[in-house]
């Protein structure tokens, strides 16, 4: 069988609002996308995933869906994403749109028509609720005027579908050859865990991501993929979907990736281990032992940057791990996902004032949590303000950027060799080099604590996360490194690339 494209892709995930605005209104926009194409290829990225630009009231950033057939004219016009998919594969990248099956915007006319009492089984109306949470804070029901309330798993503007009920499976089967008839390579399924509730929406003790819970992760859950494989394979170009599934245990994620489901779903537990070598072995080894396809995320757009991550209060040892932590990524069979500004060393910005802040989490948990608008910054393309580049003349970006994104703009790092950027451009360009040439499987070498050694074929990757240099593994070449090797020594922080000749 030929490898499929998705098997060891590099996408990249394009937060719309955040990457470029070309119309001038401070968001970003498809038309901005399509312009950045170019530098898209240079990275060396194959694929893009472009978060929802649908019409929606933006309640939780385009994740309230208020028609799953247009664009939002914040973000453009169809006819924008026509030239964007085909811009994109002139430039030879595969595009990836996210679809949002859970739950509408309650601005959906299906929602508006339940308020009205018409279609009330396409949603979750009960007489009497239950214990449930908001993943955002606060009860999962909103009462409505007549009594009733509806479940919503996130905000009271996002009412969960009725999976059981056979309009919303026939509705979200056209909704997928509307998209694939216009040209997308793939989905990438939001909440893909959710759709099913347990039969009686029992009380939970514990609403977190288990395998066990009630409200995630239901056994019916899998129908709707069998359902939907079959329409991706009944287009021809390998059509993928990846799934956003979230539970405790590997073993449940692969449930989702069986032959006859989705192609890939996202590997949250390697985006989830700390900066420690054993951690990090353990999620490798469990994911190659239970999934057929991998995937490797280290941020998204939900998430705390990583560079901010691995050391929140030392952001030039952030970058250094950060940077290992993706060639270390990039050396793994499978795919990777990348997210919009991290080639840059973006870190999370925690100082957003309360007024900027759009996140529904910082509104829910009232202001207790920050939320995620910090990952969610606009992408610094030059070093001037006020939007460096992300809006055209004077115009201000939805949310500022602080000072110091000119330093990490693209236009400072392009070309020079020491930055962030560069080392990406020569990452992913080794990878391409060597990612199907080599076996999909690992073999871990012996290596000293706190240090992972493992080998595909002629390629080495070693990481260092302990405290002390180590001695690289015995090479013949050394590829590339994240940092600066002191002679045959790999220090902390740092992973490399070795090659050898047999
Ligand atoms: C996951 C998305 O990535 C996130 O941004 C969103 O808030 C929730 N799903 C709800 O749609």
């Amino acid at each position: 069988m030929d490898i499929p494209w998705w098997r060891d892709a590099v996408v990249y995930e394009i937060y719309v609002r955040s990457f470029a605005d070309a119309s001038g209104d401070g968001v970003g926009d498809l038309a901005g996308v399509r312009e950045r194409l170019p530098y898209l290829r240079e990275l060396g990225v194959d694929a893009i995933w472009l978060t929802p630009f649908y019409p929606s009231p933006m309640a939780d950033g385009g994740y309230d869906v208020a028609d799953y057939r247009g664009v939002d004219p914040m973000f453009g016009t169809l006819s924008d994403f026509d030239a964007l998919v085909a811009g994109a594969h002139d430039h030879g990248l595969r595009v990836v749109v996210d679809i949002v099956p859970n739950h509408s915007s309650s601005a959906h006319p299906w929602f508006q028509a339940a308020l009205r009492g018409e279609g009330r089984e396409r949603y979750l109306f009960r007489d009497r609720t239950n214990n449930w949470q908001s993943t955002f804070g606060g009860s999962a029901w909103t009462q409505v005027e007549d009594g009733q309330h509806y479940l919503h798993l996130f905000a009271p503007e996002q009412p969960d579908f009725n999976w059981r009920n056979p309009e919303v499976h026939a509705e979200f089967l056209d909704i997928l050859r509307f998209w694939l008839d216009r040209g997308v390579d793939g989905f990438r399924i939001d909440v893909a865990m959710g759709l099913y509730k347990a039969e009686g929406l029992p009380d939970v003790g514990d609403q977190s991501f288990k395998a066990t819970s009630p409200v995630w992760g239901q056994p019916e859950v899998h129908g709707v993929y069998r359902e939907w494989r079959k329409v991706l394979d009944g287009y021809p170009g390998e059509r993928m979907a990846v799934g956003e599934v979230w539970t405790d245990s590997s073993e449940d994620l692969a449930l989702y990736v069986r032959p006859d489901e989705l192609h890939q779903s996202f590997n949250f537990a390697w985006l989830q281990a700390p900066w420690s070598a054993p951690a990090f072995r353990k999620v490798i080894d469990d994911t190659l032992s239970t999934v057929p396809f991998a995937t490797w995320v280290l941020s998204n757009h939900d998430v705390v940057r990583h560079r901010t991550r691995y050391a929140a209060d030392d952001p030039v040892t952030g970058l250094e791990r950060a940077k290992a932590a993706l060639l270390t990524m990039l050396a793994l069979p499978g795919s990777a996902y990348l997210y919009q500004g991290e080639e840059l060393g973006l870190p999370e910005v925690n100082d957003l004032p309360d007024a900027a802040r759009q996140d529904p989490v910082f509104f829910q948990s009232k202001g207790e949590l920050p939320g995620r608008d910090g990952c969610r910054v606009p992408i610094p393309w030059t070093v001037d303000p006020p939007s460096h580049g992300f809006a055209p003349g004077g115009v201000r970006p939805w949310l500022p950027q602080p000072a110091a994104f000119a330093e990490l703009s693209v236009e400072k790092q392009e070309g020079d060799a020491g930055s962030t950027l560069e080392f990406y451009r020569r990452a992913l360009a080794c990878r391409r080099d060597l990612a199907r040439s080599i076996p999909y499987t690992l073999e871990w070498l012996k290596s000293p604590e706190g240090v992972l050694f493992f080998t595909r074929g002629p390629l080495i990757c070693a990481l260092n996360c302990g405290a002390r240099p180590v001695r690289l593994p015995e090479h013949d070449e050394v590829l590339l490194a994240s940092g600066p090797l002191r002679g045959d020594l790999l220090p902390p922080d740092t992973a490399v690339w070795l090659r050898r000749a047999s």
